[in-house]
């Protein structure tokens, strides 16, 4: 008996411990992996006062940012400079920094494996070290996107293999991150964070932590139903992306112009949210995360229609982009085998250099495979490899448009003056609906 009450003491000075220090923002953190996740969540929460730093394996990217050059669209260099100068913020790829750190954040890749399953061997790497260095009174937190169970079936063993008492010196949370890199109106402190903990003091903690730098947290009773939330998330985007993809291929059959049929139903002011067809899904989480989920299910013996229906929608969207480029090109007594094509933009979204799954690269590749000799221009991307071979990117120059059989539009970015592209390329094929509200003649432009 009274030992379990010198342990619940234990708990609960630790957890008052831990909370003052946070508050006081005198808490030491480490955010593992400085990607597009990392690095955001480690200037905030510098900015708030912490002293962080961004652990990291990749030892040329830890170099740049402590040369205040940053790789995210969301940090610029001159602010990264002033964290770096004033010592809030550090790079390293010493895992010894782990030790030292009252609160350990896990933002690395969670990718796929060729068979479609989970890659979660980063999240297990990173998380075995962190075991490895914990000590008493440390906070824990899991942001990557992952499978529902990942925190207690995986994090959990790991710790209390080394020794933790998970919840009493130990606190594990799961936190999905739901930042949108690039996006200038929705940034991460505008956007609410889930926090599920193993246990409620872990939740507190970690609720305690967050609330620090975002305006908005939301506790939930256990890390499955927060890595269950970023994935019901993900799959409701994918999935209405697929819908929009297949309702585009209806409206051509129809000869209606989908854009419009959107926006006429967009006009309900409940009960409908507007999702845009595109030439496929790409980057790192909607065309990965929903596989998380299915492989999980999979071994509880279900498997997940809604997901699978809408993979095979999106992943047919590049073909039928070539498909309206082959028949764009038909129409003026041109065939695809040789004709110049001009693909305008190769990121996965607009307004960023990322090319992870992009669809674009799938089209480009299928091009090339039929005999289209291929340029593409995109602002962001200055090179990138379509089936091996590197391209670079060229000027949109109006003889470039002019001198191309087909320009084909595969991301809208807001460089692109989208009035003299109609107007000087001889057919455009519109895979963004980027055109909608410019003047040419309609026999012009293929819209999806
Ligand atoms: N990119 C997004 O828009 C986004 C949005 C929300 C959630 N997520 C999720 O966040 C996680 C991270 O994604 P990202 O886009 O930041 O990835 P990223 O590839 O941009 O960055 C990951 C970083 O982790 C580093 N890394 C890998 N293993 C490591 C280890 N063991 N120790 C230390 N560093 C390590 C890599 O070198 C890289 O710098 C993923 O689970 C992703 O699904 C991404």
């Amino acid at each position: 008996m009274n030992r379990v009450l010198e342990k619940i003491d234990t708990s609960v000075q630790f957890e008052a411990q831990l909370g003052e220090r946070i508050r006081q923002r005198t808490a030491s953190i480490t955010v593992v992996g400085q990607g597009y996740v990392g690095l955001p969540l480690a200037v905030e929460l510098a900015l708030a006062g912490f002293r962080v730093t961004g652990l990291d394996t990749d030892h040329g990217r830890v170099t740049e940012l402590n040369a205040g050059r940053s790789h995210t669209p969301d940090i610029d260099d001159r602010e990264l400079t002033g964290l770096v100068g004033n010592d809030r913020y550090t790079a390293t790829t010493d895992s010894g920094v782990l030790e030292r750190s009252d609160v350990v954040i896990i933002c690395v890749p969670t990718p796929l494996r060729k068979s479609k399953d989970p890659d979660i061997s980063f999240v297990v790497a990173a998380a075995s070290e962190a075991a490895a260095r914990f000590h008493p009174g440390q906070l824990v937190i899991l942001e990557s996107t992952t499978y529902p169970g990942t925190t207690e079936e995986l994090l959990v063993p790991l710790f209390q293999a080394r020794g933790a008492l998970v919840g009493q010196d130990v606190f594990l949370a799961f936190s999905p991150e739901r930042i949108d890199p690039g996006n200038r109106i929705y940034k991460l402190k505008d956007i609410p964070k889930v926090v599920g903990g193993v246990t409620p003091a872990c939740t507190r903690l970690a609720g305690l932590f967050y609330r620090q730098i975002v305006d908005k947290v939301i506790e939930v009773s256990s890390p499955k139903v927060a890595e269950l939330a970023k994935l019901y998330e993900n799959v409701f985007r994918n999935v209405n992306i697929a819908l929009a993809n297949e309702f585009a291929l209806m409206c051509r059959r129809l000869g209606v112009g989908t854009r419009e049929v959107i926006e006429a139903a967009g006009t309900k002011p409940f009960g409908f949210l507007p999702f845009y067809p595109g030439p496929g899904i790409g980057g790192h989480c909607i065309p990965i995360d929903p596989s998380y989920l299915a492989w999980k299910m999979r071994l509880n013996g279900y498997e997940t229609r809604f997901i699978h229906l809408a993979d095979e929608i999106n992943h047919a969207m590049p073909a039928h982009v070539v498909e309206l480029v082959a028949e764009g090109l038909n129409r003026r007594r041109r065939c695809l085998n040789g004709a110049r094509i001009l693909a305008l933009g190769v990121a996965y979204k607009r307004g960023v250099g990322d090319t992870r799954e992009s669809p674009a690269l799938e089209v480009l590749a299928q091009l090339t495979q039929r005999g289209a000799q291929i340029a593409y221009a995109d602002p962001y991307v200055p090179a990138v490899a379509v089936d091996g071979i590197v391209l670079k990117s060229v000027e949109l120059t109006d003889e470039q448009l002019a001198v191309s059989d087909c320009v084909v539009i595969l991301t809208d970015h807001p460089d692109f003056d989208y009035q003299r592209i109609v107007e000087l390329a001889p057919l455009v094929v519109d895979t963004r609906n980027a055109t909608w509200g410019t003047s040419a003649p309609a026999n012009r432009i293929i819209a999806l």
